[in-house]
């Protein structure tokens, strides 16, 4: 795992900086945080300091207590100057949200606080992700400065377009989501890479439907019942069976995530599109892999409009069930294909429960999470799972537990398992 120096600067998007050192810790990598002055009127370093368990600096005349070392480094003897040590121990500096005026000075070599004096000492790999008002960001100075950086060998990660800080504000200037943050440390770091490299392509020429997310049934107009899926580890099976040389259709309820390159991507809402889109992918498909959230009952009559309050004292909803699609699709499932189903079950017997949803719905394996642990499953980017397979308790094949690891890895371990049973049917 990699050590990430984060240099956050002023801006409203610094609180989303936060969930990216998350993101970042949870993945295994070790994360120091420096901030401008400025940063610190929107986030405390406390909040930072809580996350990485290092200490935050944001002056060049600072002492540093752990003498620029990352977590899990042993520090130096000597003392040393913070921000010459900091970057020369970060394989990567990652600065986000990077304001206007961050930018500005990076481009024209200014290093007037520690944020910006770790920028012109890196010589590790520097990304930046801008982050401010829309005007500010098209601003010819803004674009020059960018081009400037990028000319110097700086990755820019771009901002999102979307509703803006500032009330009514919309256009582009919002900070790419945490997800995306990480997703570009790593393709950087060379991690994203190194998978695909050393991927074998082992899939070339199957056909792979995933599907990702969680689906969402409309109460009315406005509302919806929906569940935690983030559509993380769908989205990393897609991407691990791409590399692998698989042609990749990745159907996805409600997810906030770009879709990895090279994949075929069809979006849904509904439980009802979901098993429709996958009606007409599935017939030409060799592997399904299910792990979308999908939802078992839906809104009898949905509102069309929006309920309003006042119309009634108290509001009962009527459910129905809707199709179990990954059984409906199982029952046409022609000799060939692979179905593997993804389940999220509580407790100590979780795997038995397994064992019975995977006969009932004539899969090739399930791949279960124990939703009962805290510190997996579903908005986070790591997971442990158990692979079930039909052949229960063979020892090559049948039951596997995949401890805790990146999502990645976990579609790594899976697809390894699809490759197995393939080759045994
Ligand atoms: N699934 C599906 N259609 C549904 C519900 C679930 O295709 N309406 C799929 C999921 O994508 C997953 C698998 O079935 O791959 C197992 O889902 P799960 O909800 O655990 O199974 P259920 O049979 O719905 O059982 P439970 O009563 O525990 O919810």
């Amino acid at each position: 795992m990699s050590r990430i120096l984060l240099g956050v600067s002023g801006g409203i998007a610094a609180y989303k900086a936060l969930e990216l050192v998350r993101l970042a810790t949870v993945a295994g990598h070790s994360v120091r945080v420096v901030q401008t002055p400025t940063s610190l009127r929107f986030v405390g370093a406390a909040s930072f300091e809580a996350l990485t368990g290092a200490p935050v600096l944001s002056s060049e005349f600072e002492r540093d207590p752990s003498r620029g070392a990352f977590p899990g480094q042993r520090p130096p003897a000597h003392e040393p100057l913070s921000h010459l040590e900091l970057v020369s121990n970060a394989d990567l500096f990652l600065i986000a949200p990077a304001s206007a005026n961050t930018l500005a000075k990076l481009a024209h070599g200014l290093a007037d606080n520690l944020l910006s004096s770790c920028a012109l000492a890196a010589t590790c790999p520097v990304l930046l992700a801008p982050a401010m008002n829309n005007h500010m960001y098209e601003n010819e100075a803004t674009q020059a400065n960018l081009r400037i950086l990028r000319e110097h060998g700086v990755e820019i990660v771009e901002p999102g377009i979307g509703r803006l800080a500032s009330k009514g504000e919309e256009g582009v200037g919002r900070l790419a989501e945490p997800e995306r943050l990480l997703a570009a440390c790593e393709a950087a770091l060379g991690r994203g890479d190194s998978f695909r490299a050393a991927a074998p392509q082992s899939m070339e020429g199957l056909k792979v439907l995933v599907t990702a997310g969680g689906t969402r049934e409309p109460i009315d107009s406005v509302r919806f019942i929906g569940n935690s899926s983030s559509g993380r580890m769908g989205f990393a099976l897609a991407q691990a069976a791409s590399d692998r040389g698989a042609e990749v259709t990745l159907v996805a309820a409600n997810v906030a995530l770009s879709a990895p390159a090279g994949v075929s991507l069809r979006e849904v809402v509904t439980a009802a599109e979901l098993e429709q889109a996958c009606q007409e992918e599935f017939a030409s498909c060799d592997v399904l892999l299910m792990s979308a959230a999908v939802a078992d009952f839906t809104p009898a009559s949905p509102t069309n409009g929006k309920i309003k309050k006042s119309d009634r004292a108290r509001l009962e909803l009527v459910l129905e069930p809707t199709a179990d699609v990954l059984a409906g699709l199982a029952s046409h499932r022609r000799n060939g294909q692979t179905l593997i189903g993804f389940a999220a079950e509580h407790g100590a017997d979780a795997v038995a429960q397994a064992q019975g949803k995977l006969l009932a719905k004539r899969l090739d394996a399930l791949i279960v999470n124990d939703i009962s642990r805290e510190d997996i499953g579903f908005d986070v980017d790591s997971n442990e799972v158990t692979i079930v397979t039909a052949a229960g308790e063979d020892p090559e094949i049948g039951q596997q537990h995949v401890p805790r690891a990146s999502k990645r890895e976990v579609a790594e371990a899976i697809l390894d398992a699809v490759e197995r049973l393939r080759a045994r049917a």
